[in-house]
């Protein structure tokens, strides 16, 4: 995807929605603990200064808050950015901007973290180029990415329910692109990327592995997070969950 020009690209646009509401009582306690589990266990103790892309109002925040001297929100849409600011206030600096092409310098943050983004983007590896580039050498992503290797996945399609094989390496595009971009992406492909970009992966993660309605009904929250403790890091080799964390260090 090398030749594709910015104007080329959807942005999926989050101005005018309100993402919040999304989190908040929607029934998606278990995903939103389930992120900042992986979050805390893969983000360094202690960086420099961190930046949060596509980091939306703000979810994540609390999580990197309290171990960078400088934290940096993110995000393509302005009413996002402005949420954030009621939210945090000072204690964030807010930046917009296109995930192409980041209004930051090169080797600018010691920590970059991106979740629930890579489904958006038509050129994940052009996003995945300019993250390595603002950060420092040695320098630490937290990445998640939507894995469309999951067992339902082969379920449906070893039922002929589906003709998306998981198995296959390229990209599944969700829905049509020109209204709404959901991509997901085969765990080898999305490493190669991150490989041929300049990284090192140091850790994975298996994350929302009981995302499931039945599940949630029998086990609660507080259930599924004693079930997703043990499974992050046992299920990670066999890349399980429908969002697969990866800790990457720029080389
Ligand atoms: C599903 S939300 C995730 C927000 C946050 N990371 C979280 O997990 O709560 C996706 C975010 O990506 C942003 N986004 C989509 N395309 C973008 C782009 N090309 N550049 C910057 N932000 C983008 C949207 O504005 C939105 O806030």
């Amino acid at each position: 995807m090398d030749d594709m020009s910015k104007k080329d690209l959807v942005v999926i646009d989050y101005n005018g929605y309100d993402y919040e509401k999304f989190w908040k009582n929607s029934g998606r306690d278990y995903e939103d603990a389930a992120d900042k589990l992986a979050i805390r266990k893969l983000l360094p103790k202690h960086t420099r200064s961190i930046v949060d892309i596509a980091g939306g109002y703000g979810r994540l925040a609390p999580e990197y808050l309290g171990r960078a001297d400088k934290a940096t929100l993110f995000d393509y849409s302005k009413t996002e950015l402005a949420q954030a600011k009621k939210i945090y206030g000072d204690k964030l600096a807010t930046k917009s901007g296109d995930a192409y092409h980041m209004p930051f310098a090169d080797g600018e943050f010691s920590a970059a973290i991106m979740v629930r983004a890579t489904h958006h983007f038509e050129d994940v590896e052009k996003v995945i180029q300019e993250i390595h580039r603002i950060l420092e050498p040695g320098g630490i992503a937290v990445i998640e990415v939507a894995n469309k290797k999951t067992l339902p996945r082969m379920i449906r399609y070893w039922r002929g329910k589906s003709d998306v094989s998981p198995f296959d390496l390229s990209i599944e595009n969700r829905k049509d692109v020109t209204k709404t971009v959901f991509y997901n992406y085969h765990p080898k492909y999305i490493e190669k990327i991150f490989r041929d970009a300049g990284f090192e992966i140091e850790k994975v993660r298996s994350v929302s592995n009981f995302r499931s309605a039945k599940l949630k009904k029998v086990f609660r929250k507080g259930g599924l997070m004693v079930l997703e403790r043990g499974a992050q890091k046992v299920l990670a080799p066999v890349r399980f969950a429908p969002s697969i964390y990866y800790r990457l260090k720029k080389k």
